[in-house]
């Protein structure tokens, strides 16, 4: 199994402190930062966007991992490579067609990740595998932070790791010290967690904590 990342996801943070926020989550020991890009058709909500990319780019040297939940993903994919996206996830649910998405993004000099909703099944991804740096399995219904991590999701990660055993498989949504072991033990590898560690006092400690080393 490749090595255990974490990345934070700054979706609900206090944006008035945000660059602050993500010195404190590079001191902390983070190793990707994670960005929900929200549309306001493909999730409810509307969240950040190309530009904060950008401003961002020049702040960190951190590995910025982009999730896009948006509907065509195929017509912002440059725009968010040229703001400074290191990989590029976005929805197999969102494109008829994932695999010109894919090409896209690879052509660009992007990594690609496809995300997969609760009530997608892993076999969704399996035609793209080959493709991809990683897959995202959401563990709570995408659009909002601090919801509670769904244990049924645990068997489709198995299935995915099983499937591919080298693949990067990351989990999002209530992931903190309890659900993040459990979705190690079914083999995911990228543990992304937006208030379990923003709402913590140290960041370095909840990420410790999400990591299982202590
Ligand atoms: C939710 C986003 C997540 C979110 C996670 O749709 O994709 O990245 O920020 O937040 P928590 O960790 O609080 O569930
Ligand atoms: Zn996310």
């Amino acid at each position: 199994m490749p090595e255990i990342l974490i990345a934070p996801s700054i979706l609900n943070s206090d944006y008035a402190f945000l660059g602050h926020t993500i010195r404190r989550l590079e001191d902390g020991g983070a190793d990707i930062l994670h960005f929900d890009i929200m549309d306001g058709h493909f999730v409810p909500d509307i969240s950040i966007g190309i530009p904060t990319i950008k401003s961002l780019r020049k702040f960190s040297k951190l590995f910025f991992d982009v999730h896009l939940m948006i509907s065509r993903p195929l017509f912002y994919a440059e725009k968010c490579i040229a703001a400074g996206a290191d990989r590029l996830t976005f929805h197999v649910e969102a494109e008829d067609d994932p695999r010109e998405v894919i090409d896209e993004i690879r052509r660009l000099g992007c990594g690609a990740g496809l995300a997969v909703k609760p009530e997608t099944p892993a076999s969704a991804v399996f035609p793209y595998l080959d493709s991809l740096e990683q897959v995202l399995v959401m563990t709570v219904e995408p659009g909002m932070g601090g919801q509670s991590f769904m244990p049924d999701m645990l068997p489709k990660i198995a299935e995915l790791r099983k499937k591919a055993p080298s693949l990067n498989i990351q989990v999002d949504g209530g992931i903190n010290a309890q659900t993040a072991l459990f979705a190690r033990e079914a083999g995911a590898n990228i543990l992304v967690a937006g208030t379990a560690i923003l709402n913590s006092a140290d960041f370095g400690e909840s990420i410790k904590s999400i990591r299982g080393k202590m």
